[in-house]
């Protein structure tokens, strides 16, 4: 039998089923904006960021200026009129907004999908806060399931991934891609990540590695999580 519902009710059910990812990332980015304090803010990297970015500019007089995690970033930033700052210019943040592949309730994350984990890791280093900015789709009870990324120098690119093998997983050499820091990456895949800190220890330990792209040791401290009923907020 079919549900009777009112008009209004059924076109709102409608409305949320057609909400795009996009318009996730755009409403978490809106709402990242509450996190902004006067001062210095890092800025992450990705296409969530890149909303973030736009929604900076509408308050670019709050802020005195921005370190960027990635030479993409600093470009949007300044095409925005934001002055972007180097990071020892700036010691200590407030607060870092980044987006991630992945996420889990613990606010472990991975990282590094656009290539810029090891800037990205750097700069959230600096922040007091870490506010994550997800759609949905983002949010897993284990990690693995996205290739985990692996910045690595050029020279021990098979050492580390013969490495990586050994821990069980299957690296894939990032085909044409170069990260700003001159390297290359390995996206991992197969791996059942059950205990990031202990893994994001381990890999970094290789060497050759520059960084994991597990963000566990220092994860998330807020996570703004889209959905088509609206963003929710989740803390450690
Ligand atoms: C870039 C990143 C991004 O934060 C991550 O890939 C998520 O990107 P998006 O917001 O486009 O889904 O780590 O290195």
């Amino acid at each position: 039998m079919k549900p009777r519902y009112s008009r209004a009710f059924a076109k709102n059910l409608k409305e949320k089923a057609m909400m795009t990812q996009d318009e996730m990332k755009q409403a978490v980015a809106r709402a990242a904006i509450e996190h902004v304090p006067a001062g210095i803010i890092g800025v992450g990297t990705g296409s969530t960021a890149n909303f973030f970015i736009d929604e900076l500019a509408r308050i670019k007089g709050k802020i005195d200026a921005a370190v960027a995690s990635s030479v993409a970033t600093a470009e949007r930033l300044k095409k925005h009129g934001i002055q972007v700052i180097d990071l020892n210019e700036a010691g200590e943040m407030e607060v870092y907004v980044d987006g991630a592949d992945e996420i889990t309730r613990h606010m472990a994350m991975i990282k590094g999908g656009g290539g810029a984990l090891t800037r990205e890791k750097i700069v959230a280093a600096c922040a007091k806060k870490f506010v994550c900015i997800i759609d949905q789709s983002k949010l897993v009870d284990v990690m693995g399931t996205f290739p985990l990324p692996v910045e690595v120098i050029p020279m021990a690119r098979s050492y580390v991934a013969r490495q990586l093998v050994k821990m069980g997983g299957n690296p894939v050499l990032r085909s044409g891609f170069t990260t700003d820091n001159g390297n290359v990456i390995l996206d991992v895949h197969g791996m059942s990540i059950l205990d990031p800190v202990a893994m994001e220890t381990e890999i970094n330990q290789i060497v050759g590695v520059v960084t994991v792209g597990l963000f566990a040791r220092r994860g998330a401290d807020v996570c703004l999580m889209g959905t088509p009923e609206g963003v929710k907020t989740l803390t450690r």
